[in-house]
Order: structure tokens, then sequence, then C-alpha cells
């Protein structure tokens, strides 16, 4: 049987990397990690990726099609952005319809955008959490595939409430992938249909 093959987009640290590549090793995720790519030559990821004998590529071009052809080589199914800092083009998100997941740590809709977890403690919100979802071509707004609530607590700051959110973040990802590799859903408008979990 075809083993799926992901494609990593990172730009900084990769712990929702490394949490994949674990699942992967430990057999709860049937895919195998294809590249990982940054475009940011600087990105702790990269270096993770290379001690674990993985592809690593630095892509810092701003031009997609450098970005599509390198995932088209490697023979990537699914693509996966993990702290991926970078907007993506519409051609990136048409190359790879349905093919696209982000991880972000809120739920969206609400706090989209840069500094989620300090936004929901600014807003005074009691719950925030983590969401995957599929990218379109905006920012943050692609339906929503899994997501996990995270109370915040009075004595949370920014660091504690991330550190809360991360730890959700890990475990859904590569649930949400693993959904979605098996072809356990279907969309209707905006909803994820992903049976069961
Ligand atoms: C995570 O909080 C993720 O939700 C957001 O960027 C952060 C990346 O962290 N999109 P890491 O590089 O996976 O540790």
């Amino acid at each position: 049987m075809k083993t799926n093959r992901l494609g990593i987009l990172l730009s900084g640290r990769g712990s929702n990397f490394q949490a994949i590549a674990r699942e992967i090793a430990q057999g709860t995720l049937d895919a195998t990690i294809a590249v990982v790519i940054s475009n940011r030559a600087d990105a702790a990821g990269l270096g993770i990726a290379s001690e674990l004998g993985i592809p690593a590529v630095c892509a810092p071009s701003k031009e997609d099609a450098g970005l599509i052809r390198i995932l088209q080589d490697h023979g990537v199914d699914l693509v996966c952005l993990a702290g991926y800092l970078r907007m993506l083009s519409p051609a990136f998100v048409q190359a790879f319809p349905l093919r696209i997941l982000n991880i972000h740590p809120s739920l969206l809709p609400a706090f989209p955008g840069l500094d989620a977890q300090a936004q929901a403690l600014r807003h005074g919100a009691k719950v925030t959490g983590c969401t995957v979802h599929f990218v379109d071509e905006s920012m943050d707004t692609g339906p929503i595939v899994l997501q996990s609530a995270v109370d915040i607590l009075d004595e949370d700051t920014e660091s504690t409430l991330s550190a809360r959110i991360l730890e959700r973040e890990h475990q859904i990802y590569s649930r949400a992938i693993q959904l979605l590799l098996r072809g356990r859903f279907r969309i209707e408008g905006r909803r994820v249909f992903a049976g069961q979990q």
C-alpha cells in the first residue's frame, strides 16, 4: 500500500513538526515526512529534520513556484503548515486543492493572525484553544477539521497559556492528518464531517 507523503512547511522551532514525526515513529500516524521546508535558514526545525534524516530545504524566495516544485519533486500528498510565517499565493493553494492544512493557536474564527494567545488574553476570553483547518486563499479562514478548547486561568501569562495550547496542538494535528489521509471526511460548504475519530 502507498505510504502518504507529508510536506512540512515551517519558519521556526518546529515542535509541531516533531510531534508529527513522533507519531509516525510510534506507528500512530500512517505517513512519512517526505520533506521539511523553511523560508528561514535559521529555523530550528530545519536542523531537527536533518538530524532525523528527513530532507530539509531552505526556500527563502517569495515566489511560490519553486516551493510547489520542491513539494511535487518529493511526491507530497499533503502539505502541513507548522508555524510557517508567510502567506501562500493563490497559485500555491490551487496547486494542492484540499491538501494543505494549518494549525493555529486559537479557536478560529476568534483571534486569527499573529499572537493569537496574547490576543485571547487581552480580550479577556475565558476559553481559547487550537484549530486545524484547510488553507484557502485568505488568512486562517479555511474549513475547520478539528479544534480543542483550553481554559484560560486567572493566573495565565502569554507563555503559560501558549504552553498549554501547544500540548493540545501536538495532539490534534496528527489526528487531523490521519483523518484526512484515511479519506474519512466530506465537506459541505464550510463544514468538514470527519466521522469517527
Ligand atoms: C504554533 O503555535 C502554531 O499553532 C502556530 O505557530 C506555532 C508554531 O510552533 N501556527 P512550532 O514551530 O510548531 O513549535
